[in-house]
């Protein structure tokens, strides 16, 4: 599988764009990293507006990607990735801890020798005939009190751009590490493409190999074989969600699958709320929401990660190591989501596997009620009218079901000054959600913070496309974070029971579960969704004031007849029943199925989940 080399080049062989850093650590690595991948040329990041400028007519040349039209979308691209490369691929995601009780069930494992050995030879060469780009970033706040330095390098320009929008990332970060002499994870990424000799390129290199690696106990990235979002943008998902779930673990907080809000009530209230569902679940729409109830609002202060640390008076706090959003584009548009849509009108996004317009604009499903007479689809294929492509199928969707926008959170209209805040927001209510066409009522409340990483712990929801395999199967997802715990998934709920006990129940965020994607018996939705969540959000805030009546059940505590706002909403009786409801025939088809989920944690499941399934099999009875 490698490649022949005739001569070996070293770092300073190499021709050199941008400024190399003299941070010991750093350069050793990169020597190492070159001696490795030979690549043609260095370029060291430091996210000017110049080098964005570069590295997009680089890539236009490359026909990567085609510049959108300036006036209606200013400074802003959109990519085409290889149809087979359009997802995160959890089946080749794997964590190698040198213990194997330090991974697993949920993730895949490999003893790391063994991983380094068989990827050793896949980077070999693996840069050759390309430029090598080394983005220095910090995940979280600069001036955060620990800050979490990173460096990534990737032989992929479009990976170095979606840096630039995603994370803080240049010289900036550079000249902080340097400074203080920092620690960062060094993140290794290669679309896995040599090109050697007559090879010439193609728009979207990529390797059918694909492995995507976190040593967690050194706290490394490597990564091979995709150019996609979360497969090669290693910031997002491999360094703030895996490996820092892992640091979370070791030094008491965590690093989680969550938006972050501020909603603001008629009196001008405050509260704070994280939520956690999984991928393509809402989470973007939900962070923007814009509330059908009279007088509330919602501020933004990110739609993905969250980092939660306690404070020195005993609250939960969340940041959000992000900069911009990479969110799901079909569905998106100005009646679901019109902040989101405003964010990306600013400008300054990359948009990837979304059609094109003939005016140089992007569309997507959902976006409008009706097509464009005229789009190119995301495969770069002409279409006209309702008909499909051009030498397509007529079902087929102009944009992937996993099409992204890649935009920078600043330009969110209704981004919280809070944001900014390093030590971030002390948190009123963690909310998990799941998509469920039935059994999970539309909003429960936990009796405390145990029964609610209960209910986190057994979360469950139906796939979607932001994963390669298919879509609609039900399967548990704890917290959302399936495809990003970092280590082994019975110490990750057992560390979620034991950060409760580090603060009073008073000070800790009240826990919620809810479901906006139940349906009835013809599969209609029976819930609106969308701006009425914040229905669901005022009761919410009004169970963390304690103003609001509850009735207590087996799975929780659920709305009080008339507790839940639906003035105006157009819901009958039924509907409204239905949902806000449990069913006890569903539930006694819940609870064997937990006992299932729980059994594969092994001897280490937490006895405190034994005991909260217990009380649940009590209630409905064992199968
Ligand atoms: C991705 O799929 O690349 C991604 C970043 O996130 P998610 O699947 O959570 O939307
Ligand atoms: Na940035
Ligand atoms: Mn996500």
């Amino acid at each position: 599988m490698s490649t022949a080399i005739d001569v070996r080049r070293t770092r300073v062989d190499l021709p050199t764009t941008g400024t190399p850093p003299t941070h010991p650590r750093l350069l050793a690595w990169l020597d190492e990293v070159v001696d490795l991948c030979q690549p043609d040329a260095v370029h060291y990041c430091d996210g000017s507006e110049d080098e964005w400028a570069a590295l997009v007519a680089e890539l236009e040349t490359k026909g990567t990607i085609i510049r959108l039209n300036a006036d209606l979308k200013p400074n802003s691209i959109l990519a085409r990735t290889d149809p087979d490369d359009v997802a995160r691929v959890e089946d080749q995601t794997f964590i190698c801890s040198k213990d194997e009780r330090n991974a697993g069930p949920t993730n895949n494992w490999m003893d790391p020798d063994q991983m380094r050995r068989i990827m050793t030879p896949l980077f070999d060469g693996a840069m050759a005939g390309r430029t090598m780009y080394v983005i220095p970033f910090c995940m979280g706040h600069l001036d955060a009190p620990d800050p979490k330095f990173g460096v990534e390098v990737t032989d992929s320009a479009y990976v170095a751009l979606s840096m630039k929008i995603l994370t803080r990332m240049g010289a900036e970060v550079m000249a902080r590490m340097e400074e203080h002499d920092a620690d960062f994870v060094p993140a290794l990424h290669s679309v896995g493409m040599p090109l050697t000799d007559s090879m010439t390129d193609v728009p979207w290199p990529c390797n059918e190999t694909k492995y995507i690696v976190h040593f967690t106990d050194d706290r490394v990235i490597w990564s091979y074989g995709s150019g996609y979002g979360g497969n090669s943008l290693l910031g997002k998902k491999c360094y703030a969600l895996r490996i820092a779930s892992v640091m979370a673990r070791d030094e008491g907080w965590l690093a989680e699958h969550m938006l972050i809000l501020k909603l603001i009530s008629p009196e001008g209230r405050e509260y704070h709320i994280a939520a956690a569902f999984p991928s393509a679940c809402g989470k973007t729409n939900l962070a923007m929401l814009e509330p059908t109830i009279p007088g509330w609002r919602v501020e933004t202060l990110g739609d993905d990660i969250a980092w939660l640390r306690f404070g020195a008076d005993g609250r939960l706090y969340a940041t959000n190591p992000e900069t911009g959003f990479f969110g799901v584009a079909p569905g998106t548009s100005y009646a679901t989501n019109p902040n989101a849509m405003r964010t990306i009108e600013g400008g300054n996004s990359i948009f990837t596997n979304v059609a094109l317009t003939p005016d140089g604009d992007v569309w997507w499903e959902g976006m409008t009620a009706e097509k464009p007479e005229q789009v190119v689809d995301w495969k770069g294929r002409q279409w006209r009218g309702v008909g499909g492509p051009v030498g397509g199928r007529p079902d087929e969707k102009a944009a992937h079901p996993n099409s992204r926008f890649c935009t920078p959170i600043e330009q969110c209209p209704i981004l919280s000054d809070d944001y900014h805040r390093p030590e971030g927001v002390p948190l009123d209510a963690i909310i998990f959600g799941g998509r469920r066409e039935n059994t999970i009522p539309l909003v429960t409340q936990s009796r405390d913070w145990q029964h609610g990483v209960f209910m986190g712990a057994t979360c469950s929801s139906e796939t979607t496309a932001a994963a390669s395999g298919a879509v609609g199967v039900l399967r548990r997802d704890p917290m959302a974070m399936l495809p990003f715990i970092g280590y082994h998934v019975a110490d990750y709920v057992q560390h979620w029971i034991n950060m409760g006990r580090r603060s009073s129940a008073s000070a800790l965020p009240k826990i919620f579960y809810v479901n906006w994607f139940r349906r009835d018996a013809d599969g209609r939705f029976m819930w609106p969704g969308f701006g009425e969540n914040s229905r669901v959000l005022k009761w919410v805030a009004e169970r963390v004031d304690g103003k609001v009546d509850a009735v207590e059940t087996p799975i929780g505590y659920v709305p009080a007849p008339g507790g839940l706002d639906v003035d105006g909403l157009d819901i009958s009786d039924e509907d409204l029943a239905g949902v806000v409801g449990y069913t006890e025939t569903e539930w006694r088809d819940e609870v064997p199925r937990i006992g299932r989920w729980f059994d594969t944690f092994g001897w280490r499941l937490p006895r405190e989940m034994v005991d909260e399934l217990r009380a649940l099999e009590t209630a409905f009875g064992r199968a």
